[in-house]
């Protein structure tokens, strides 16, 4: 297995990616960020994420805010908790004293899996270099349209200066954006799936049940796609999710496109790339996956 931190904000999609990666991976800690809602909320849900699963891994808080922005937080997706549905008990799995970035900074040599806003990732870059850091794999970005705005997907959109330092800091960066997680939908045989393994699952599906009212409500779709797995999945096997290398600008100066991600698919600048870039998903191999790691964590 492979030393991993996962850096996240949950949220839905994250608990899931959580499972997966405590699951399958070597995964030495758990740091969150705000994004999907404040700081205080997605720590309490990883807690409460690994006490339902059975996960003891150190869980560490990090920044509060974007380096430079207004948090925006995704509560019409997520809930006013950043993780609606369930009925979680008390958490059981205490927190680290140790701030985020330190806790990150003492697991190297390590991948990094972000999962949220890239602060706690550029904040440890910033402050201690990048020694250590393997990869940094992310969900965020996408080869096209966004989420949040037009052209911005929602963890870059959250802190694109953060993006920027993260994609410049010559790291290898695999960028796992909307074009790939819009594959990852939940059907409801993935839901009925989730269901049949027994509590853990149960509370799999109503957090998927939840995430897909919101989803159909705010965009439409008739299932939601689970995003933060697919980069967890990358890591575990990289046959699942197939890569270009790509150069990719992150938008921090635009009117109307702030923290797009421009991907230099097309060779017209002659960028040298600076990451590889998801471009396409094994849809029925990635649910497999999934599945199996929740009924792992359920036998434990
Ligand atoms: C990303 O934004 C968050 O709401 C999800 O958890 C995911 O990381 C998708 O744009
Ligand atoms: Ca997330």
């Amino acid at each position: 297995p492979i030393p991993t931190v996962l850096d996240c904000d949950p949220g839905h999609d994250d608990a899931i990616a959580i499972m997966l990666a405590a699951a399958t991976l070597d995964l030495r800690a758990i740091t969150t960020v705000a994004g999907n809602q404040t700081l205080d909320k997605v720590t309490l849900n990883a807690q409460r994420v690994c006490t339902a699963a059975g996960i003891s891994v150190p869980i560490a808080a990090g920044c509060a805010r974007p380096l430079v922005r207004p948090l925006r937080i995704a509560d019409d997706v997520h809930g006013e908790s950043g993780l609606d549905g369930p009925a979680f008990g008390p958490p059981t799995i205490a927190l680290s004293p140790l701030h985020a970035v330190d806790l990150m900074h003492r697991s190297l040599p390590a991948t990094i899996i972000a999962t949220g806003a890239l602060t706690n990732v550029a904040l440890l870059i910033s402050r201690y270099g990048t020694a250590g850091i393997r990869e940094i794999v992310l969900m965020g970005g996408s080869t096209g349209r966004g989420n949040i705005t037009p052209y911005a997907e929602a963890n870059i959109y959250v802190d694109p200066e953060a993006a920027e330092i993260v994609f410049s800091s010559g790291v290898p960066v695999t960028m796992c954006g909307l074009n790939v997680t819009h594959q990852a939908l939940v059907t409801p045989d993935v839901v009925a799936r989730m269901s049949a393994l027994g509590p853990l699952g149960e509370t799999c599906a109503e957090l998927m049940t939840f995430f897909a009212s919101t989803y159909r409500t705010l965009f439409g779709f008739e299932a939601p796609p689970l995003h933060d797995p697919v980069a967890v999945a990358r890591v575990l096997d990289p046959t699942l999710v197939s890569c270009v290398d790509a150069h990719v600008a992150i938008e921090t100066a635009g009117v109307h496109t702030r923290g797009a991600t421009v991907v230099e698919l097309d060779g017209y600048l002659g960028l040298a790339p600076n990451a590889k870039v998801a471009v396409s998903l094994d849809v029925p191999r990635f649910w497999d996956v999934v599945i199996d790691a929740v009924a792992q964590l359920t036998r434990n």
